[in-house]
């Protein structure tokens, strides 16, 4: 599925080079674009919105993490916006309008030429998804990830994203299940509902400060659920509401691969 996109993108670019770039920009070049231009501040000491790329690698980058990055650097159009693109002028001119204040702009520095910034955007273009679980394991701690849209309702193109990791360490017993959110950050309730039970609130609150010593400030984009209240391991959904006005972005637990559930019970409980 995923080569099959990749060849669509560069099949259609040759015939309409307007915001893609003909080849696929190799790993190498794409962790070394990440970082100059994020993980000057996403280290893994300043962890701004939750997220450190400071051993970021293309490669192996879950789904749903390439869909948050895609979602900053274009400050928020949607995944199929942003791959129709490369044949639909529409598309095309909203993402040039939008990547303006996308996050390649954070770190202050010169941006790279249109070229390289739109290849860039392709390779997480075609590495991103929405709506699928991502596990992987190392050591002892088992992580899984998904991202959910959230289509705007007043701008067509553009969409809110959200990302839900939740690892657990089985020698320690100790899990996690962190909530982030793109491209704006925010304050306030949060509701999560699980199982369509009666939700749970959390309070959003708290401002980050710059990893890369930048004097400006910002609302949080991230939560940790499980520190705060333990919401035990959904066995259909886990329904986020109410952090944005009108947004609802639901997970699907039924999904999730029995071998990761599993792995997933030394740690939350079930
Ligand atoms: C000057 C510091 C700075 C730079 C540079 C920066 N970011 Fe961020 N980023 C933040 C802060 C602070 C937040 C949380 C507040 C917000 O969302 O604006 C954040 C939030 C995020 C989030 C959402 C939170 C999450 O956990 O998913 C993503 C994704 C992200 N950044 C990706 C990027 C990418 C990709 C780049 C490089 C193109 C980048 N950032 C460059 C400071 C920075």
């Amino acid at each position: 599925m995923r080569a099959l996109i990749i060849t669509a993108l560069v099949a259609v670019s040759l015939v309409t080079p307007a915001a893609f770039a003909a080849e696929a920009m190799p790993v190498a070049q794409q962790n070394e674009l990440v970082g100059k231009y994020c993980a000057v501040c996403h280290t893994d000491a300043s962890r701004n919105g939750g997220l450190s790329l400071e051993h970021f690698d293309a490669a192996s980058a879950a789904p749903s993490l390439a869909a948050m990055m895609l979602s900053k650097l274009t400050s928020g159009v949607a995944l199929e916006t942003v791959r129709a693109a490369a044949t639909d002028p529409d598309a095309a001119a909203l993402l040039a309008q939008k990547m303006k204040r996308g996050a390649m702009g954070a770190a202050g520095l010169p941006i790279p030429d249109q070229a390289t910034v739109d290849a860039f955007v392709s390779a997480f273009a075609s590495q991103a998804a929405a709506g699928e679980w991502h596990a992987s394991a190392s050591n002892q701690v088992t992580t899984a990830s998904i991202a959910g849209e959230a289509p705007s309702a007043e701008n067509p193109g553009e969409a809110s994203i959200y990302r839900l990791v939740i690892s657990c360490n089985a020698a320690t017993g100790q899990g996690d299940m962190q909530l982030a959110w793109a491209p704006m950050p925010q304050r306030g309730t949060l509701l999560a509902a699980t199982d369509g039970k009666p939700p749970l609130r959390f309070e959003v609150d708290g401002t980050e400060t710059m990893g890369n010593g930048n004097p400006v400030t910002s609302g949080p984009a991230a939560v940790h659920l499980y520190k705060a209240i333990s919401i035990p391991l959904p066995a259909q959904t886990l329904a986020f509401s109410n952090l944005f006005p009108y947004q609802t972005v639901a997970f699907p637990f039924d999904a999730m691969a029995p071998s990761t559930r599993q792995a997933f019970a030394a740690c939350l409980a079930d």
